[in-house]
């Protein structure tokens, strides 16, 4: 087996749509397991922590850096397996997640075509579960192939295994941070009813209810996106930089009765969802609201945006700032959804170091 090439000193910025942060001491991408295995024992060997990056489009690098080795997963394959009514894909936790859904538009499949335009990869979906237009990753997703970096092997995990719900799993629990994913299994359909029930859909397809098809639900999707989020190529972001919150339907009422217009969805569990864009927009009168290099977008002020040379603590306390003013106006605690690399991670690491000692 190819040596590993390890490279030291290497900016982490440009591997983030954030594009903010410092270097990382060490640095390989894994092409495959093979490859991850001996990324994670050089890290083991040496004592340090380390990191999976997939895409960057939902993590911040501290602007000092990381000390430790930060591995980009880059492992790639696609298979399509065909049954009766189904098709069986399963893709390399490296592949572009946007690429894949296109490729199974273009092959007019049923399942993904709600989570198009999605920036980051296929590895990083299942992590946070990520979710569009009424449609979440876990809805369609068989298994999810890991590599166990404490018993360093393979596992795959069931999509009950997986523990998914709003923007979680067991991949970013304590506990499920030892799995490094791989691949991903998903389940498709040849024939199917596409879901427009999502407000923004439904108002795509208000005529034209017949003969919707996965592509023409993306294209609507990819419009819709076009008008709510910053080009990413034009400004640092990671889409919602918070999640929305869930509330008793008591904190709800009470909310309500403050500010009658405040949407709110019913979850499973007889809690209430409730969009924090409205609440930044018409409660703390938020939207556009910028602090020298960073603010909230414009057009959906859950969006927080890099307009030039932030760093990442300007990110970070302007975020504390409108959590306060959040907390202030509303009473609500809201928690970020896009993740920090810090404590949680290195506390990981050090799990995997204490094992092999
Ligand atoms: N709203 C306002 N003012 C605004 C924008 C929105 O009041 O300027 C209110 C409206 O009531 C609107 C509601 O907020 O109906 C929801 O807005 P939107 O449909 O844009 O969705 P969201 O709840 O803000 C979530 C996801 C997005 C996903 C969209 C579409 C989270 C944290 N975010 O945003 O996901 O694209 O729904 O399904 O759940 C991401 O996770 O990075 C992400 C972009």
């Amino acid at each position: 087996m190819m040596a590993l090439h390890i490279q030291e000193n290497v900016p982490l910025a440009p591997l983030t749509t954030f594009k903010t942060g410092g270097p990382a001491r060490f640095f390989c991408t894994a092409k495959s397991e093979g490859e991850l295995r001996q990324a994670i024992e050089f890290a083991r060997s040496r004592r340090i922590p380390f990191f999976v990056l997939g895409g960057g489009s939902n993590v911040l690098i501290p602007d000092r850096g990381f000390f430790g080795l930060a591995i980009k997963n880059e492992i790639k394959v696609t298979q399509f397996i065909e049954r009766r009514e189904e098709v069986s894909l399963v893709a390399g936790a490296g592949e572009n997640w946007d690429a894949l859904v296109a490729m199974t538009v273009q092959k007019n499949l049923y399942g993904l075509e709600n989570l198009s335009g999605i920036p980051g990869t296929v590895g990083a979906a299942p992590i946070q579960n990520i979710g569009a237009y009424g449609v979440e990753v876990a809805d369609v997703l068989s298994h999810v192939d890991v590599f166990d970096a404490e018993e360093m092997k393979e596992k795959r995990f069931d999509v009950q295994e997986c523990m998914f719900s709003y923007r979680n799993s067991l991949f970013k629990s304590a506990h499920g941070k030892r799995f490094i994913i791989t691949a991903v299994g998903f389940v498709l359909k040849k024939e199917g009813q596409c879901r427009i029930h999502y407000k923004d859909l439904a108002l795509a397809f208000n005529d034209t209810r017949e003969n919707i098809t996965p592509q023409k639900i993306r294209s609507a999707v990819l419009e819709i996106r076009k008008q709510k989020f910053p080009d990413l190529t034009e400004c640092g972001t990671a889409g919602s930089f918070f999640k929305n919150p869930i509330i008793d339907e008591a904190e709800y009422l009470n909310l309500v009765s403050r500010y009658r217009e405040l949407p709110g969805y019913p979850e499973k569990n007889g809690k209430i969802k409730i969009p924090l864009a409205w609440i930044l927009d018409k409660v703390c009168l938020l939207k556009g609201y910028r602090k020298g290099n960073v603010g909230l977008f414009s057009n959906q002020p859950l969006v927080v945006v890099n307009y030039g040379n932030a760093t990442t603590e300007e990110i970070i306390n302007f975020t504390r700032e409108v959590s306060q003013k959040v907390f202030e106006a509303a009473g609500l605690t809201i928690e970020s959804e896009v993740r920090i690399l810090g404590e949680i991670d290195l506390q990981f690491a050090t799990q995997v170091i204490h094992s092999s000692s």
